[in-house]
């Protein structure tokens, strides 16, 4: 059988991993993963699929436009690539923004100037609702695909600058792009600095859980394999030139959240500690996923509490997975991130 070739960024890291996972099963395309295998991104993540025969994994940086070149001019018959990789926590983006720039927008860049080069046929971004910045706790208002862009971080800023390099490569070159914009993914190999591991993660240890401000910022949470089917679902259908947003139809402000997985783990909600706030910290985000519901028929499959159940049960089992992600540059951006904030609160 003819599969299509094609490049995963970033598929070392939580949703790029959980993608080709799913990607392989379905067994009509052939993937090579791109990975720089940065602070999230791990071979642990990956090593099953290290003897799948359509598999390849190449260690590279999509900074370097050079190794870009080089690699796409060899491979020759790339269908397509799907853009994965970035720099993706926002407290690491104001902590240190340069690397959010460099990664999440000049690598984008080089991307596009490869495809622009003729070296393969359709790109994927993977974008995100933070591009459209946040809403009052109390908004009935959704985000559409259409909404202006408003980001408030670093991290949201880089994702919004890519998302308009890639839309006007599409309008200028003519060139096949798409871009998907999902709300917060949750599920297994998800870093534990975010907010659902780093609550698991701490409450296995009865420590405490520093919660933002007053906790009560809204999110909505998508099932990982939810947003990989509709990933997928874009990049085969999607048409040139559209943004599709991902929503998960879950919003839940985080101290509520944060309250189901202690209950789920039967743990104190003493440990719970209200730490001062992230500066600019978004309020709240709703994304109107009406379009690729119509257009591409998409529908989630999972639904919120089992799926949050299964997640805290795969951190359980995977403890060895998340004690090796707890390296010496995880203890340092912990630290300048919360430890501050925690002893403050003493
Ligand atoms: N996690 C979410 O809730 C969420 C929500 C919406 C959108 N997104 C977007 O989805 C994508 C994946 O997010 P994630 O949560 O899986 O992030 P992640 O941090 O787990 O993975 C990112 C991966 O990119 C790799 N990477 C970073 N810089 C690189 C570079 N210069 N060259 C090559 N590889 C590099 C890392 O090694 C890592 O494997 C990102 O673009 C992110 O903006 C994430």
């Amino acid at each position: 059988m003819f599969m299509k070739k094609i490049v995963i960024t970033g598929g070392a890291g939580f949703i790029g991993s959980n993608f080709i996972r799913y990607v392989l099963k379905k067994k009509n395309y052939s993937i090579i993963n791109i990975d720089h295998l940065l602070l999230s991104g791990s071979r642990e993540n990956i090593k099953e699929f290290t003897n799948e025969k359509n598999y390849r994994f190449i260690k590279g940086d999509i900074r370097d436009f050079d190794f870009l070149l080089k690699f796409f001019k060899k491979e020759k018959d790339i269908f397509g690539v799907i853009n994965f990789a970035a720099q993706s926590h926002v407290d690491r983006s104001i902590i240190s923004p340069k690397d959010f720039i460099d990664t999440n927008i000049l690598g984008v860049f080089n991307l596009l100037e490869i495809f622009r080069n003729g070296l393969f046929k359709r790109f994927l971004q993977i974008s995100t609702d933070e591009v459209y910045g946040d809403l009052k706790i109390d908004s009935k208002k959704k985000f559409k695909e259409d909404s202006p862009l408003k980001p408030n971080s670093p991290y949201s800023s880089s994702k919004a600058s890519a998302d308009l390099i890639s839309l006007s490569y599409n309008k200028t070159y003519n060139l096949d792009i798409v871009i998907t914009r999902s709300s917060n993914n949750f599920g297994p190999y998800q870093f534990p600095e975010k907010l659902i591991p780093l609550t698991i993660l701490k409450a296995l240890k009865n420590e405490k859980i520093p919660i933002y401000g007053d906790g009560k910022n809204v999110r909505d949470w998508l099932y990982v394999e939810d947003n990989v089917r509709a990933i997928l679902n874009v990049f085969e259908h999607g048409k040139s030139g559209n943004v599709y947003n991902i929503g998960g139809d879950n919003e839940i402000s985080n101290i509520k959240l944060v309250k189901m997985i202690l209950k789920i783990l039967d743990k104190d909600e003493r440990l719970i500690t209200f730490v001062k706030d992230r500066p600019s910290h978004d309020r709240k985000y709703s994304l109107d996923s009406s379009k690729i519901k119509r257009e591409l028929k998409h529908r989630n499959i999972f639904k919120f509490y089992p799926t949050l159940k299964k997640t805290v049960e795969w951190y359980k089992e995977n403890i060895r997975w998340v004690e090796k992600c707890i390296d010496e540059d995880f203890k340092k951006y912990y630290q300048k991130n919360y430890k501050e904030r925690l002893d403050e609160e003493n």
